[in-house]
């Protein structure tokens, strides 16, 4: 970081989400998109052309550069190696959900953050929502009771921007009870407060794979428990779909939409972009809140730790579908 605290950034990975970040970062006063890498020719070029950035061939390239935060937009298979080269490097972390594909892999992205002296926060970009964050400040305030139940529900169908499609490659993505269900279940362990100790999940499969309609439970160590939906196996005319409730002792919050994530852009030229008119909301205030820990030498807004328990508790989830136990978190080993 500059004497001014300007705050570099070098974007790993040039896809979708890459190109929301990017948009973002113009919400953060003081950071500066410097160079975007993606190995896929003409990606990077894109979104650095559009910020001013420079195109660089790799991580290597971009921690060569000096950038103050690595911000990593790759799928899920790629996060846990360039988190730990980039941490190593003593750089800040941005990392997407999930965490990593595998708790091993976390587990090795937990010891690296340890001993680094930059920051790694996870983009589980749910507790920015403004929705979501409004009702767990409620909730958190004392204004319904104590939770005893909320129910997350998100269904949509298969996404089809993903880069020669890993989002429907269960062993690249884990399929919706991980890439979209982290979501849900980061949220609600968030708000109820508590470890989930148990887990049971039921799913059916579609034409957009297996395991496609999931409907999961937890049960939480203060006894509070969450219903997770997650699809997408949804017809594409459907659109996405959110639903969330949080119910407590004295009251209860509800909210709900169609199509509120905003809209999509399929421009003449490139990939299908998210186009967010209510102003890339939860994006502009996760970055933001990021930078600021940066420059305030801590804490992470999501600690890589959190963003494990969150990763674990879906892949408990993925384990219950497939095998139609119940998954006892307190001694699963994963
Ligand atoms: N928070 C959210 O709501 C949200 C939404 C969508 C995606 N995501 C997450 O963001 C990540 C990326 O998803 P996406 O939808 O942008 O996918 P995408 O396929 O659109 O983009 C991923 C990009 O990473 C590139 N890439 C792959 N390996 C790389 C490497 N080693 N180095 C550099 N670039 C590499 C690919 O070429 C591709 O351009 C995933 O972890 C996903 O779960 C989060």
């Amino acid at each position: 970081m500059r004497a001014d605290g300007e705050l570099t950034v070098g974007l790993l990975g040039a896809g979708m989400i890459a190109g929301v970040h990017a948009h973002a970062y113009r919400g953060s006063p003081g950071v500066r998109l410097v160079a975007v890498a993606d190995p896929v020719p003409g990606k990077a070029e894109r979104i650095a052309g559009r910020y001013g950035a420079t195109v660089v061939p790799d991580l290597g390239a971009l921690l060569d550069l000096g950038v103050d935060v690595v911000d990593i937009c790759t799928p899920p298979t790629a996060h846990a190696g360039a988190a730990i080269e980039a941490l190593q490097a003593g750089r800040h972390v941005l990392c997407e959900k999930p965490i990593t594909r595998t708790m091993d892999e976390a587990r090795r992205v937990l010891a690296a953050a340890e001993v680094a002296p930059g920051l790694l926060s996870v983009g589980q970009v749910a507790r920015y929502g403004p929705d979501h964050r409004l009702a767990r400040d409620l909730a958190a305030s004392g204004e319904v009771g104590l939770v005893r139940m909320l129910s997350h529900s998100t269904t949509t169908s298969l996404p089809g921007w993903s880069e020669a499609g890993w989002l429907a490659d269960a062993a690249t993505s884990g399929g919706p009870l991980l890439d979209q269900g982290v979501h849900g279940f980061d949220y609600a362990r968030w708000v109820i407060g508590s470890p989930a100790v148990r887990v049971h999940c039921m799913a059916s499969g579609s034409g957009a794979g297996p395991l496609t309609y999931t409907l999961a439970t937890v049960r939480y160590e203060n006894d509070a428990i969450a219903h997770i939906e997650c699809s997408w196996a949804h017809p594409a005319s459907r659109g996405f779909r959110l639903r969330a409730e949080i119910i407590g002792t004295e009251g209860r919050l509800s909210w709900d939409y169609d199509h509120m994530m905003g809209g999509v852009l399929h421009a003449r030229e490139g990939d299908a972009e998210w186009w967010d008119v209510l102003g890339d909301r939860e994006f502009t205030l996760e970055l933001s809140a990021f930078f600021d820990a940066c420059r305030d030498g801590g804490p992470p807004p999501v600690p890589a730790a959190e963003a494990a328990e969150s990763l674990r508790t879906a892949l408990a989830a993925i384990e219950s579908a497939r095998t139609g136990r119940t998954i006892d978190l307190t001694t699963w080993e994963a």
